[in-house]
């Protein structure tokens, strides 16, 4: 199958087995991070802002049981007594260690209990007549939320402390010698989808919008250019900040991203239990929204808004359409995009080539998540699905938009048009950022 949009064309049995393995897919990857540690590592708060692991496996078959036992099964609950446990919005995260939570033996055993169930459904639940069963949409979003569980509970693992618990390939090598911006001329191009059968309520619909003339960093910002904002005392000057960064910066006494050291007069960072010095090739990860606005406005440049960011790409200019990825309508593969953890940290700028986008933008789709300048809003036309606290409730001007996904991002929960939301003072995400800029007066002429 080349992309999943097919799955609209896909005949019923094979959507079915592709349910099944993207369900099985997943699963190995959630095994992973929490097989990886014991079990007093898994119970453990590694941080305020996380969950014990222990929590996101049982809270992740607690959503499958509720969706896809219970509601699209009709089956009878299977443990009625922890829906509130395992209920994001019941429980802060930082509160979430002191509940009465599934010990790591009973979390596997749960998950593995609702699992069983769920393929034994698969082969014989209606996937029509409804709209929550229409091309499988309750699954795949079972499947997306899973995955998004995989890239928080990577997340707990490089807060942890302790030797490295995780292995992985180094990424591809970089490219020296790009144009360190690509232009993307003005118009209009359609934003968002209404065709992606398992896109979720916030991507929706499909709408054109207008874009001016504005130009786009090639890749992320790298921790070498980086270096050079921290080295102006980019965090001395409230200048680049704005009132709200810089009250954040005073108050956090930010002085470089999570995770670095100054060790002499060498900046070293810790990644998933190793010490490493940081490299300047790669693109720079773990800052805030905060953090990014400054470098850019020290840059004499600014980060790009949410369309113009998927303008840049998904538009292509040949036909005058949007693509489903910069690359085109395929699934990402390897050599497209850094995805699915299969390496533990961004490839260096320039990588991916044959994942560029028209405008000739690289690293778009995976690496790191780029903060947008733009709050999280519905689209028009949004209509909440399939439930409000999927998005609706989070919308205003609280959240940024992060857009593209990064290196610890599924790539089947990572379409050019899948939007991520956080706090603009969040830094244990994996995300980095670009610029963009409006070009001068003339410049173009
Ligand atoms: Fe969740």
């Amino acid at each position: 199958m080349g992309s999943t949009q097919d799955l609209a064309d896909l005949g019923i049995s094979n959507l079915r087995s592709h349910v099944a393995a993207e369900l099985a897919r997943t699963r190995e990857r959630s095994a992973v991070l929490t097989d990886a540690v014991d079990d007093e590592d898994l119970v453990k708060q590694h941080s305020p802002l996380m969950s014990p692991l222990v929590w996101d496996l049982a809270h992740i078959g607690s959503q499958e049981e509720l969706w896809l036992v219970r509601d699209v099964g009709g089956a009878p609950a299977i443990r009625p007594d922890i829906d509130n446990l395992y209920d994001a919005f019941q429980h802060t995260r930082a509160d979430r260690p002191q509940l009465p939570l599934l010990g790591p033996a009973e979390a596997r055993d749960y998950v593995g209990t609702v699992r069983t169930k769920v393929f034994d459904l698969i082969d014989r639940v209606p996937l029509g007549g409804r709209r929550l069963v229409e091309h499988a949409f309750a699954f795949g979003m079972i499947v997306q939320h899973e995955q998004q569980h995989d890239e928080t509970m990577l997340a707990t693992h490089q807060l942890r402390d302790g030797p490295p618990a995780l292995t992985a390939e180094p990424p591809p090598p970089g490219a020296a010698a790009l144009p360190a911006e690509v232009f993307v001329p003005g118009g209009p191009f359609t934003m968002g989808t209404s065709a992606e059968p398992w896109a979720l309520d916030n991507e929706r619909p499909a709408h054109q919008v207008h874009v001016d003339d504005f130009y786009l960093d090639s890749t992320p910002v790298t921790n070498g250019a980086y270096l050079a904002f921290i080295d102006a005392g980019g965090y001395d000057d409230p200048r680049w900040w704005s009132d709200a960064g810089w009250a954040y910066r005073q108050r956090a006494e930010l002085r470089a991203p999570r995770f670095w050291r100054l060790d002499g007069d060498r900046w070293l960072r810790r990644r998933f239990g190793h010490v490493e010095p940081v490299p300047p090739d790669e693109p720079v990860v773990h800052v805030s929204f905060h953090e990014a606005a400054a470098y850019a406005a020290w840059a004499g440049k600014r980060l790009p808004t949410e369309s113009e960011w998927e303008k840049a790409a998904r538009f292509d200019p040949a036909s005058g359409r949007s693509r489903r990825y910069p690359w085109g309508d395929d699934d990402p593969r390897p050599e497209h995009a850094n995805l699915g953890q299969r390496h533990l940290q961004p490839a260096p700028a320039g990588a991916y080539p044959d994942g560029a986008a028209p405008c000739g933008a690289r690293q778009l789709i995976g690496d790191v998540w780029e903060w947008t300048a733009t709050d999280f809003l519905p689209y028009p036309g949004f209509s909440a699905f399939p439930y409000r606290e999927y998005s609706e409730v989070f919308f205003g001007a609280d959240y940024k938009v992060l857009r593209g996904g990064s290196f610890g991002t599924d790539a089947t929960a990572c379409r050019g048009t899948f939007r991520n939301w956080d706090y603009p003072i969040r830094r244990q995400v994996f995300a980095g950022f670009r610029c963009a800029r409006t070009p001068r007066r003339g410049e173009r002429d």
